[in-house]
């Protein structure tokens, strides 16, 4: 059905598009839930603590404001990250700020961390009927100085702790200057420790704890993974999902090699999946890793898994797909369960 609709809004900008759709989704949710989540395979997964239906989540970014989870969750996905949030609300970039790659099957986006604040968010939450599992990504607001950031993402942990099922904190986009410098070791040591210590106050005086996940960029050499693992093993890190967009342009046209943005789907799919595969040889299965990036079929998806993925999220393919997307997976990974052999085939990915 999705394929039959896909010319008409490929034929628009792409954000207006994009706005116009979960709109619609909002209006056909009965449709959706039989259409697509009925159809859905239980396939139980433990991830950080928490019980999933099936492992096959939606990635952050799509739903930034956390105001079409029912909709969303009506597609069949196991979990449901929303966000990016800042504390504060804010534009982001300019328009246009999001293009269409189709021959590459990919998408371009510059946004900018554009949302409505935490505060917006944690309400649009709490409205929701969805009772499963729900993400909050949080970030720092584009005026705030570096030597405030550590504050940014305190701050917005505290507003969102009490909605969250999980926080992930993103210092992976490409469109906020400066946020991917804190993947390097020192200044992730500050974050991290900061971060934890709120969570774990939060954790006492809520009497609920909430796991943490981090974030990370396909762009990181082997040097770079091994310092943030030593940091996510010394913080005790709840989760880590590989990957972000990607800056590289290696797998796109001239035409777009000097567009600033990130970079998602199918260009990204080779490095994230070498990620996750590095991950998962240097931390077993001490720290779960989500898998996301590039994952446009069933296939895909069982090769995130074999790389070492616990559960995995999408995004562009849903742009390309459709919601059909979530259910193939889904049923690809319950009925692969038993014939992937994980640390043989992570041996067969390197980073590069
Ligand atoms: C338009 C767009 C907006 C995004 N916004 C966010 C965001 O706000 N926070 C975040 O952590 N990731 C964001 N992402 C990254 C996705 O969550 C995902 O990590 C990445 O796109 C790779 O997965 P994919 O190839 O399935 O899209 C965004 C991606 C796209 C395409």
């Amino acid at each position: 059905m999705y394929s039959l609709i896909r010319p008409a809004l490929f034929s628009q900008d792409a954000e207006k598009a994009h706005d116009r759709t979960l709109a619609w989704a909002d209006r056909a949710r009965p449709l959706i839930q039989r259409i697509y989540g009925a159809r859905t395979p239980s396939r139980p997964t433990r991830l950080m603590g928490l019980d999933l239906p099936n492992p096959v989540g939606l990635a952050a970014g799509l739903d930034k404001n956390a105001a079409h989870i029912d909709s969303l969750a009506a597609m069949g996905f196991g979990f449901i990250e929303v966000g990016t949030v800042t504390p504060k609300p804010q534009p982001g970039n300019d328009r246009p700020r999001l293009f269409r790659l189709p021959e590459q099957r990919a998408l371009l986006n510059r946004f900018g961390f554009n949302n409505a604040g935490a505060a917006t968010l944690v309400k649009n939450v709490a409205d929701a009927r969805f009772d499963g599992v729900i993400g909050i990504n949080i970030g720092k607001n584009k005026t705030t100085p570096p030597e405030h950031a550590v504050a940014d993402y305190t701050t917005a942990l505290s507003m969102v702790y009490d909605q969250a099922h999980y926080v992930t904190l993103n210092i992976s986009s490409p469109n906020t200057q400066g946020l991917r410098d804190w993947q390097g070791s020192d200044a992730l040591d500050a974050l991290l420790g900061a971060v934890v210590a709120e969570r774990d106050r939060l954790a006492e005086t809520r009497a609920r704890f909430v796991p943490l996940a981090v974030k990370i960029a396909p762009d990181l050499n082997e040097a770079g993974l091994d310092a943030i693992v030593a940091r996510l093993r010394h913080h005790r890190i709840d989760g880590v999902i590989a990957t972000n967009t990607t800056t590289a342009r290696d797998a796109v046209p001239p035409r777009w090699r000097s567009e600033a943005g990130g970079l998602s789907g199918r260009p990204v799919r080779a490095k994230a999946n070498a990620v996750i595969a590095a991950l998962h040889a240097r931390l077993g299965d001490d720290i779960p890793i989500i898998g996301v990036g590039g994952m446009m079929s069933a296939a895909d998806a069982v090769a995130k898994l074999a790389a070492g993925a616990s559960a995995v999220q999408i995004y562009t393919g849903l742009i390309y797909r459709g919601p059909g997307l979530v259910s193939e997976a889904a049923r690809a990974i319950a009925a692969s369960d038993r014939s992937i052999e994980r640390p043989l085939l992570a041996r067969r990915h390197a980073v590069g």
